[in-house]
């Protein structure tokens, strides 16, 4: 199918809400036309459909909100199966559950099994594009690829680089962060929708060599992605600087290794100083914010606020299996909870630009996806009630569409995602399960 069009409610963003009053397009009666797998125009359907609807067939959603697929900036694909595994804290979760999985994927035939059931689960709950985490193991990011690559998804990922603090089987030899990372990225990199993020676990199972290594590679490929975890819980933070004494906070290790620029992207991001929130920002660099692994880890309360009014870049990340839903929606019901309990003044038009636009600015892909400019790839969402009556009649008494979408991000999860498409192919049908 080459051309057709959507006609439904049609939400998508232009700018970010917190810096723009009209950052935002909606069409209550909207037509999106997809002409080779990219958006060929966004308008309101009254002005096109008497002349279009001969030329090209038309799917109409009533009753549904077509947005721009989502965007997760922060998730561990080797982390679908431990899923809701409780413990005290990050450091404890890492040692009783994350590092035995991750063990399985030194077996490249686990490593794809999951990657397709990840893939799964990322279309049906709308999300098209995720910077991703595998393992250490240079085959666990391969087949992650080859699996994003089959289903012509846009995704990021990177070998995890790791040489310390962590169990034998995950940790890189003298040569292999370098090797497979450079492997990965002459084989991945520019291939059809696939892109590579050079990827840190954090500081503290890297030892000096290993982030001389992050240097290095970030120096030779300066328009990649550096991605990694910043500042995610206290313990962390005192380990990480009694790993590191020369420096005097978090953000500072990864500065001495010349790591943060306007390609990095920051998992977490919660107990920074307010020095560091203004590096952050003078860099350029950019926070992926986790709630739904920060209240299931007992990590804190990202100050989203605060980090916003410091002009820090910000994008919304599910942390699966430290987060707890693979849906965005759900993700962003989370950050709005966390944000009531901190200075507020996050809405739902911040919540879903987050999840779009936000996410493709923070990856550098939004001259890619991220809205429905013409030319871009045409990967999209359709949401409905999802069979629920209490969100139908929320829906129906809706008088805004801040209301609409609040309804969406309140009521709404996987039962909510009707189809997902990525560039112009519908590859998630709810209703066909
Ligand atoms: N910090 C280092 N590794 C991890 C991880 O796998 N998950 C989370 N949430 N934080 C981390
Ligand atoms: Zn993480």
């Amino acid at each position: 199918m080459k051309r057709f069009g959507i006609r439904g409610a049609i939400l998508d963003f232009i700018a970010d809400p917190q810096e723009q009053a009209k950052a935002w397009r909606y069409f209550d009666d909207g037509l999106l036309v997809v002409g080779d797998g990219r958006v060929e125009l966004l308008d309101s359907a009254a002005k096109h459909i008497d002349s279009l609807k001969d030329q090209l067939p038309v799917f109409e959603y009533p009753d549904c909100l077509i947005c721009p697929g989502f965007i997760d900036t922060h998730v561990h694909y080797a982390q679908t199966r431990i899923i809701g595994s409780p413990a005290p804290g990050l450091l404890e979760w890492l040692d009783t559950y994350t590092f035995p999985e991750e063990l399985r994927f030194q077996d490249p035939e686990y490593a794809a099994l999951v990657a397709d059931e990840f893939l799964d689960e990322c279309l049906r709950n709308g999300t098209t594009t995720g910077q991703v985490y595998p393992t250490v193991h240079e085959d666990s990011a391969d087949e992650f690829f080859a699996a994003a690559h089959r289903r012509g998804l846009r995704m990021v990922a990177g070998k995890v680089l790791m040489d310390r603090h962590a169990p034998q089987g995950l940790l890189d030899g003298e040569d292999s962060g370098e090797a497979g990372t450079e492997r990965l990225i002459e084989k991945w990199h520019g291939k059809g929708r696939q892109s590579y993020s050079i990827t840190l676990r954090f500081a503290g199972t890297s030892t000096r060599r290993q982030m001389e290594l992050c240097r290095r590679l970030v120096d030779r490929y300066p328009n990649l992605l550096f991605h990694t975890h910043l500042s995610e819980t206290l313990a962390e933070i005192d380990w990480t600087l009694g790993l590191f004494p020369d420096c005097s906070d978090y953000l500072s290790v990864y500065e001495k290794y010349g790591v943060v620029s306007n390609h990095s992207v920051f998992a977490h991001c919660i107990h920074l100083s307010e020095s560091e929130q203004q590096r952050l920002a003078d860099a350029g660099a950019s926070a992926a914010l986790c709630p739904t692994s920060n209240l299931f880890l007992g990590s804190g309360l990202a100050p989203i606020k605060r980090l916003a009014d410091q002009k820090i870049k910000l994008s919304l990340g599910t942390d699966v299996g430290g987060g707890t839903s693979f849906s965005m929606l759900q993700t962003m019901h989370e950050m709005y909870k966390v944000a009531q309990l901190g200075e507020q003044g996050v809405g739902p038009f911040d919540l879903f630009y987050l999840a779009t636009l936000g996410g493709a600015r923070a990856l550098h892909l939004d001259q890619h996806v991220g809205n429905f400019d013409q030319g871009k790839e045409a990967d999209f969402v359709v949401l409905d009630a999802g069979g629920s009556n209490l969100s139908q009649q929320k829906f129906d008494r809706a008088g805004s569409v801040a209301e609409r979408l609040f309804a969406y991000i309140i009521l709404g999860g996987t039962h909510s995602v009707r189809e997902t498409w990525s560039l112009g192919r519908r590859v998630w049908q709810r209703d066909s399960e």
